[in-house]
């Protein structure tokens, strides 16, 4: 901390004089937002600094969150940074200079920002033998994963591993493919790299993640079986829904896996319009009951006790999701056993995974007790898989807005069968 000073790095728009394309691109990104956007602006100014300044086992969190979200504020000594409202340089967020300055990093499995950052003029880049208009320096770890996971893996001050997106994806079927974070976020394709200058094969900025629909539309395919066509009212139908992860390089969710939603429902729907929710059967597994939605479910009270509000109990552990819908998460505990949307303040997050990992099918079986009063004709069940970025009842309590917790669709799978009286 404090070992280098704002000036040492340029601001991002100087960059993007010349490199125009790839400034656009990155100023779309959650990287020009790490800390400016709402969610983080929240996290950090009501929850982390504050909880920082009262609980010695936490104090790292002041500093440690700017290390990842707003590197040059960390790096350059302004801890705790002023709120993005005062439009300091802290709000450059991961920029240009953060990253084009990494030469490499400290562990051999990088974690925790562990990464070595040299300011100066000379930019990191992935290219040999390039003539910039600046001197640069042909470096292979920009083109690893590894560069990546130094701030994409993430322990808790308790040793919980709170975010492993590097450590998924290693132990997965892409990792031994090889194909890389960069193949999937930032693709390789036409582009004007600086003004006037083109490749066929440039590095595209756009670092697209689950804050885009488009990225997460389709990730994961849904498909669904029936033995019968033809169903009874009073009758109960058995059919499956299949998930498949063909398209994410490591877990769904991933990242910030404490407070993301993957959930699926299942509706039946008559002819008449009548619709009719169908629970997920149970399967029996430990910690299975935190993957299945229960509005009397209340969790995350750290946030209360850090707030200091007397008597808090609490929020819908589960937001609007519908009693008896699968959740597809990794539920994180705090060092008092609740569940916690609180990163730093995870004790322990090893209870069950239940996330839909790399090219993994997740299969789900549903009984379906057909009503007697049931319309006749045809009669459509639909499964929705949905994905919020945090909890609705965790979104509302800290007034985020409604784009932040407002369940995406990933996919839609149905299955069309027919009501007949017996
Ligand atoms: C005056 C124009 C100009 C400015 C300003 C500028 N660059 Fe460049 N930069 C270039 C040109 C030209 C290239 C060469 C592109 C090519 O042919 O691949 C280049 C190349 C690069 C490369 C790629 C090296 C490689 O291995 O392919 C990186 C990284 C880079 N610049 C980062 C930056 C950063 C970060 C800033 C802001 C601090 C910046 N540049 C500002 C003109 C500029
Ligand atoms: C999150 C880290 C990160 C940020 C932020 C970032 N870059 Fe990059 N940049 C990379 C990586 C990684 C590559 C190499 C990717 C590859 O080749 O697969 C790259 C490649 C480049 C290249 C070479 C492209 C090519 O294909 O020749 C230029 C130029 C560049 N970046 C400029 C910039 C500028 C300008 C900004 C800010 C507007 C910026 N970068 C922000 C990580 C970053
Ligand atoms: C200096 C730290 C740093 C490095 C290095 C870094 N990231 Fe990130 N990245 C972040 C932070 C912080 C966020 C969270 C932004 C937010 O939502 O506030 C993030 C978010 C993301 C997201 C989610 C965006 C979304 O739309 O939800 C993706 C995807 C991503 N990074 C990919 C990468 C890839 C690929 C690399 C390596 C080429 C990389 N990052 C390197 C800090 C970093
Ligand atoms: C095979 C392609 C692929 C690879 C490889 C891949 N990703 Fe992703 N990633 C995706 C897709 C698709 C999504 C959107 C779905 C989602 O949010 O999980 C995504 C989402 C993300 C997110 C947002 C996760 C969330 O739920 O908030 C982050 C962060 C991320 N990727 C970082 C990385 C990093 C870091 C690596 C390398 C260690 C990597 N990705 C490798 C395809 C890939
Ligand atoms: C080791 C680096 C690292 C540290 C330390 C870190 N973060 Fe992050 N943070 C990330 C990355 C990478 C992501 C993106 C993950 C994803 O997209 O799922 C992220 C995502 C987030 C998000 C979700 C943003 C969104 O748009 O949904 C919030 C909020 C957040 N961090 C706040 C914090 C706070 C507060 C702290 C300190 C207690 C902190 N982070 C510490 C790297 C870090």
């Amino acid at each position: 901390m404090g070992r280098s000073k704002y000036q040492d790095f340029k601001k991002p728009k100087r960059c993007g004089m010349c490199h125009r394309e790839i400034y656009q691109e990155w100023k779309q990104s959650l990287m020009a937002k790490s800390f400016t956007h709402a969610w983080d602006d929240v996290e950090y100014f009501k929850l982390a600094l504050p909880h920082a300044l009262k609980f010695a086992k936490v104090a790292g969190a002041k500093g440690d969150c700017i290390a990842c979200h707003a590197p040059v504020a960390f790096l350059s000594g302004d801890i705790p940074p002023k709120s993005p409202t005062a439009d300091t340089r802290a709000n450059e967020g991961v920029s240009c200079e953060v990253c084009h300055n990494i030469t490499g990093t400290t562990q051999k499995i990088p974690y925790n920002f562990n990464y070595i950052i040299k300011p100066g003029r000379v930019k990191q880049g992935p290219r040999k033998n390039v003539k910039a208009l600046h001197p640069v320096e042909y470096n292979p770890f920009l083109k690893t994963p590894e560069f990546c996971a130094t701030c994409h893996d993430e322990q808790s001050p308790y040793g919980a591993w709170v975010k492993e997106t590097y450590r998924e994806w290693k132990a997965g079927p892409y990792a031994k493919e090889g194909t890389t974070c960069q193949d999937c976020h930032m693709y390789s394709g036409p582009g004007s790299v600086s003004r006037g200058r083109f490749h066929k094969d440039m590095a595209h900025h756009v670092l697209h993640g689950a804050h885009f629909s488009n990225k997460l539309a389709g990730a994961v395919d849904i498909a669904m079986y029936a033995k019968k066509k033809e169903v009874a009212p009073g009758s109960t139908l058995k059919f499956r829904v299949e998930l498949f992860n063909g398209k994410v390089g490591h877990y769904i969710p991933s990242g910030s896996t404490e407070e993301r939603m993957l959930w699926l429902e299942v509706w039946a729907e008559d002819s008449a319009g009548h619709k009719y929710f169908v629970p997920v059967d149970k399967k029996g597994f430990k910690g299975e009951n935190y993957t299945i939605a229960d509005s009397n479910a209340l969790a995350y009270q750290a946030m209360g006790e850090i707030m200091g509000i007397k008597g808090f109990k609490g929020v819908k552990r589960d937001g609007d999701v519908p009693d008896g819908a699968r959740i597809f998460r990794k539920p994180f505990f705090d060092p008092k056993g609740r569940m916690t949307i609180c990163q730093w303040y995870t004790k322990d997050n090893s209870l069950v995974d239940y996330r839909i990992g790399p090219r993994e099918t997740k299969v789900e079986s549903y009984t379906w007790n057909v009503p007697t009063n049931v319309a006749p004709g045809p009669v459509t069940i639909k499964a929705t898989l949905y994905y919020s970025l945090v909890p609705s009842s965790v979104g509302k309590f800290l007034k985020l807005p409604p784009s932040e917790y407002t369940g995406k669709v990933v996919n839609v799978g149905s299955l069309k069968l027919k009501v007949v009286k017996q």
